[in-house]
């Protein structure tokens, strides 16, 4: 069990952090999050390809290095504007949103435990190049950074605010051999490659055109090159996720436009699902594994009461949400204030064709 962030039970409707150093993006308003709960989503996690990691205890972060600082790289625009200007908009709104991004910089407890997994998983080399997808305030891309001190990491990410965090918190810690980019992954071309591998930690379930973005992932690696992501396993094993319980407060989501798919943090929850998206995206030797963990939160890492404003529930539902919200988070909640998340979440490879 990891302790991170453990903290009293919070007051209730606190104002969100200011977001130093990040210029926040033009839409500033953010009804509701574009995922629906998980329920109407995903189909039962597939069958394993192969076995369960189960209830191991989460590694620490790699520490940052403590060498002297240069110049970051200046967070850059993509190089070409390939964006359709239709893709993933409800998802860049989101996570250019400043209410939800302050609201986020509390998840990364949850998220970061993870590190040691997908770092494992990826086994990064000295001298390797690596393009982080959805790299948010940067945390795992300065652990990756970390590992390949001879090498050099590109963090992407759609949220000018969280990359603007990203790239301060370099900066702050002398970490010369990471850069961060502004871009949809799903279409952008991401300055810097080719890279030896490409690695995300959860920033690879909100495209809205899977496919197409796996395989623009994949035209940035070298032939024979890695990708290894995390993603969460289904909803029904991670009950921390209360978007779920939500999801009778809020009215259906709306019809899907044709050859789009619905974005969200289980999008990829399904193994063989998973498999044929990534097969059809050009990618081979498609392999994962799960993985267990509990880590020691605090309530505000899990729920806040903005955040019933925040997933567009109306006023006069927000007491009988907050009830539901508590009867789901009950089980968890531990003598000390603490909370007891139990992430259920999985490692999944692929490799680039050879040739
Ligand atoms: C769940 S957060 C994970 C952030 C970070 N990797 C972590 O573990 O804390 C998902 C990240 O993916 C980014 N993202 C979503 N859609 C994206 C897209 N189409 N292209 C690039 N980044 C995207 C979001 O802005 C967000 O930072």
């Amino acid at each position: 069990m990891v302790d991170a962030a453990l903290a009293k039970r919070p007051a209730r409707l606190r104002s969100p952090p200011r977001l130093d150093g990040a210029a926040a993006g033009a839409d500033t308003v953010c009804p509701r999050p574009a995922y629906v709960p998980a329920a109407s989503l995903v189909s039962p996690p597939g069958r394993g390809i192969s076995g369960t990691d189960s209830t191991r205890r989460a590694r620490t972060q790699p520490q940052d290095r403590s060498q002297a600082a240069g110049d970051n790289e200046k967070m850059s625009e993509p190089t070409a504007p390939q964006r359709k200007p239709e893709s993933n908009q409800a998802e860049r709104r989101r996570w250019n949103d400043p209410v939800w991004v302050a609201r986020w910089l509390n998840r990364q407890a949850l998220t970061s435990a993870v590190s040691g997994y997908l770092l494992d998983s990826l086994a990064p080399a000295d001298g390797e190049r690596i393009l982080e997808i959805g790299s948010g305030a940067g945390r795992a891309t300065l652990a990756l950074a970390a590992a390949v001190p001879r090498g050099a990491v590109t963090g992407a990410d759609i949220s000018r605010p969280l990359s603007g965090l990203a790239r301060q918190r370099a900066v702050d810690q002398g970490v010369a051999n990471v850069s961060f980019v502004v871009a949809d992954v799903q279409h952008d071309t991401i300055p810097g490659g080719p890279f030896d591998a490409a690695a995300s930690q959860f920033g690879v379930m909100f495209f809205d055109e899977p496919v197409r973005a796996f395989a623009n992932i994949r035209r940035h690696v070298l032939p024979g090159g890695r990708l290894v992501f995390v993603c969460w396993q289904d909803a029904s094993r991670n009950p921390w996720m209360i978007a779920e319980i939500l999801a009778p407060f809020l009215p259906p989501p709306a019809e899907l436009p044709p050859g789009k798919r619905r974005p969200g943090p289980f999008s990829l929850a399904d193994r063989e699902e998973t498999r044929e998206l990534l097969e059809a995206s050009g990618w081979e030797d498609v392999a994962s594994r799960d993985h267990d963990l509990t880590v020691r939160v605090s309530l505000e890492t899990l729920f806040e009461d903005d955040a019933l404003s925040l997933y567009g529930i109306a006023e006069a539902d927000h007491d009988r949400a907050r009830e539901a919200v508590d009867a789901r988070l009950a089980p968890l909640e531990r003598g000390d204030g603490g909370y007891d998340a139990p992430l259920a979440f999985r490692t999944v490879m692929a490799r680039a064709p050879r040739a």
